[in-house]
């Protein structure tokens, strides 16, 4: 099985999941239409906790497709091999699709389109820890040696998809325009009957608080973890959820439960520097 990483424009992918030649052709010929809708994240954000909420609101809080089609159908991930290609030349889109790709990569006709973006951050130390488990549950990433090793790989940007830094100081360029929403994990968790309801706004989809709830109720942690089109159960080639289940915890400051005082100072010391200049300020910066 292919183990070596290859970079793309200075960002890192699994041959498995991507290759230069898709790459390439989704930086530069992926044409965007006006009414694509990006479920976009750095990942272990919330991916594919988006994805359930906005199938359940597009099907007005029936479960029924989210619990028959697999996520990825649902919402396909474009960077993935010939994904963009075919969905480029497919005469029916489907009504949403996710990418990790830095801003950077992303197809370049996204830029004055009317696309629609949803991007969902998450506390950079629970992202960590969350990846550090599923760096060794999926063939798609190389397994850590260590849990210290794995913390300077992610603060150089040495996996894949590249700096957590990059990935959102790119990104959030955009906020402030009319065709993106900012959405924050910890946000969800605290209040995901309020994100529904925001995300709702943000599509121009009127629910009646009826479907609202059910939305909410079909996208919580514990129906998830149930819903095999959704925990990744029937992808056991590419994931071992017997080394970590892909719905783990859920939760939010999981980093407390595995950082050392010592590793905690030194990610806030390089979250400084490389945050330094941004003005953007998220829920986990005013603790
Ligand atoms: P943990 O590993 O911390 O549990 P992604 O979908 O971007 O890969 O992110 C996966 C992370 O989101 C995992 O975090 C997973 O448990 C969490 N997650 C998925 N669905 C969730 C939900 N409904 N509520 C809370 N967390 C969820």
């Amino acid at each position: 099985m292919a183990d070596d990483y290859f970079t793309y424009k200075g960002i890192l992918f699994h041959p498995l999941s991507s290759n230069e030649n898709d790459l390439n052709f989704i930086e530069n010929e992926f044409q965007v239409l006006d009414d694509d809708i990006f479920n976009i994240t750095y990942p272990k954000s919330g991916t594919t906790w988006l994805t359930e909420i906005l199938s359940l609101i597009r099907s007005k809080g029936d479960p029924t497709w989210s619990k028959t089609v697999p996520n990825w159908e649902r919402s396909p991930w474009i960077e993935v091999i010939d994904v963009a290609k075919r969905l480029n030349t497919s005469s029916e889109r489907p009504p949403f699709m996710t990418s990790h790709l830095a801003k950077s990569i992303f197809p370049r006709s996204l830029v004055g389109s009317k696309a629609k973006v949803i991007y969902t951050v998450r506390n950079p130390k629970d992202v960590l820890v969350s990846l550090y488990y599923f760096a060794q549950m999926t063939t798609f990433y190389k397994d850590p040696e260590s849990f210290e090793q794995f913390l300077e790989l992610f603060l150089k940007g040495e996996v894949p998809f590249g700096s957590w830094f990059d990935h959102v100081n790119g990104w959030m360029e955009l906020n402030g325009q009319s065709n993106f929403l900012l959405l924050c994990y910890d946000d969800l968790l605290q209040d995901l009957r309020g994100g529904v309801v925001k995300i709702c706004k943000f599509l121009g989809q009127e629910l009646d608080d009826e479907t609202i709830d059910l939305v909410t109720k079909h996208s919580l942690f514990k129906n998830m973890k149930e819903n095999k089109m959704a925990n990744f159960s029937l992808l056991a080639n590419y994931f071992d959820q017997s080394k970590s289940p892909f719905m783990r915890k859920g939760i939010s400051g999981d980093w407390k439960n595995h950082f050392t005082v010592k590793q905690a100072e030194h990610f806030d010391h390089v979250y400084q520097e490389r945050m330094n200049g941004f003005h953007w300020i998220f829920p986990w910066d005013k603790n």
